[in-house]
């Protein structure tokens, strides 16, 4: 058996910030945002990551004609949770009345989503699970500093979602991987070690810190490898697949992919330039505004990448 989306859903919020409005308070400016990102703007949620994981959640159930109680597994990637614990799948569950699902969090960053929907195709294929609901749910904005102009330019809020069933068809291959040696080039460290034995060693806010640089050429070098490794798996060649659904980090880097891999950029479609760099949240929000356009028909083959701190990638090709 295989995994097979039948339904998606996103949620983005509603305040937007503008690179105009950045430039207010940070010396920075829309052409240069632009010219380096292909940001335009990035929404900023009023809710939490629960809050907008749900609502995401409910529009892939209705999407797919799929009832809260069939879903056996709740998977989020998430690197901003509004808790510790209970973790936003668990928060999930409850607000969903999805009683039967066993919940679990992933926390990969920019690749959470595609880590999430690899472990999905696992409980499915080995039985474990027959419905399960993957969510890609980030706020962001709780962890930039709004200060460093270097990184709050990239990233914004969002949520998305699919839901998906063991089927005859559905994800076809899976290439994920991470190089934990580079993991401090893009980094938000959790709460300070202090306990009545240990004094706090560092004092660090929990803000990302990114070496932008070494970002770009991990994923400029890494991206293209990840894809024809998972095409080559599938037995697919790349001219067979009529979407690559990448993870929205920068356009630049999205064109050099592209080229690198000889594919022509309207098989690449982007959000980018409303959304900004939404880590989990952007290729389950790509993927469901091409769903809701009538772009996805049934049969094709898709190639969905994530990639982002750890370092990890994730990718895989399914038939839609
Ligand atoms: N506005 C104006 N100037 C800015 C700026 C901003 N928002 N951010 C940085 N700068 C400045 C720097 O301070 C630097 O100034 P200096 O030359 O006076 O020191 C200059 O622009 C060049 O900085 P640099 O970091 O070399 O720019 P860059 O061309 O590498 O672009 C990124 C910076 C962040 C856009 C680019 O490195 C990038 O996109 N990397 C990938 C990041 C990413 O996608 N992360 C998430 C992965 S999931």
């Amino acid at each position: 058996m295989k995994a097979r989306i039948l339904g998606t859903g996103s949620y983005l919020p509603e305040r937007c910030l503008t690179n105009d409005d950045l430039a207010q308070w940070l010396d920075t400016s829309d052409a240069w945002i632009r010219e380096r990102t292909g940001i335009g703007r990035r929404y900023v949620s009023e809710a939490g990551t629960a809050e907008m994981a749900v609502r995401a959640a409910k529009a892939a159930l209705e999407n797919g004609g799929i009832s809260a109680e069939e879903v056996d597994l709740i998977l989020v990637g998430t690197m901003t949770p509004d808790y510790f614990c209970p973790s936003v799948s668990c928060q999930v569950q409850c607000a969903l009345g999805a009683d039967r699902a066993a919940c679990l969090d992933i926390s990969a960053a920019c690749s959470g989503f595609l880590f999430a929907l690899s472990t999905a195709q696992a409980y499915i294929s080995s039985g474990m699970a027959e419905t399960v609901l993957v969510i890609g749910a980030e706020t962001m904005s709780r962890v930039v500093d709004w200060e460093d102009r270097g990184t709050c330019v990239l990233f914004g809020d969002g949520a998305g979602a699919a839901a998906l069933q063991a089927g005859e068809t559905g994800i076809l291959a899976v290439d994920m991987g991470c190089r934990g040696s580079k993991g401090m080039a893009l980094s938000c460290p959790a709460v300070p070690l202090q306990n009545p034995t240990e004094r706090a060693r560092y004092e660090e806010n929990s803000f990302i810190r990114m070496d932008g640089q070494e970002i770009f050429k991990f994923a400029v070098r890494t991206v293209p490898d990840t894809v024809r490794r998972v095409l080559q798996a599938a037995g697919i060649p790349a001219e067979e697949i009529s979407h690559f659904v990448f993870h929205q980090a920068n356009r630049r880097i999205l064109l050099s992919v592209a080229k690198n891999l000889g594919i022509p950029m309207e098989k690449v479609p982007m959000n980018i330039e409303r959304t900004g760099n939404m880590s989990a949240a952007s290729v389950p929000v790509l993927l469901d505004e091409l769903n809701r356009k009538g772009e996805l028909v049934r049969g094709e083959k898709l190639v969905l990448s994530g990639f982002g701190a750890g370092l990890s990638w994730g990718s895989l090709v399914l038939e839609w």
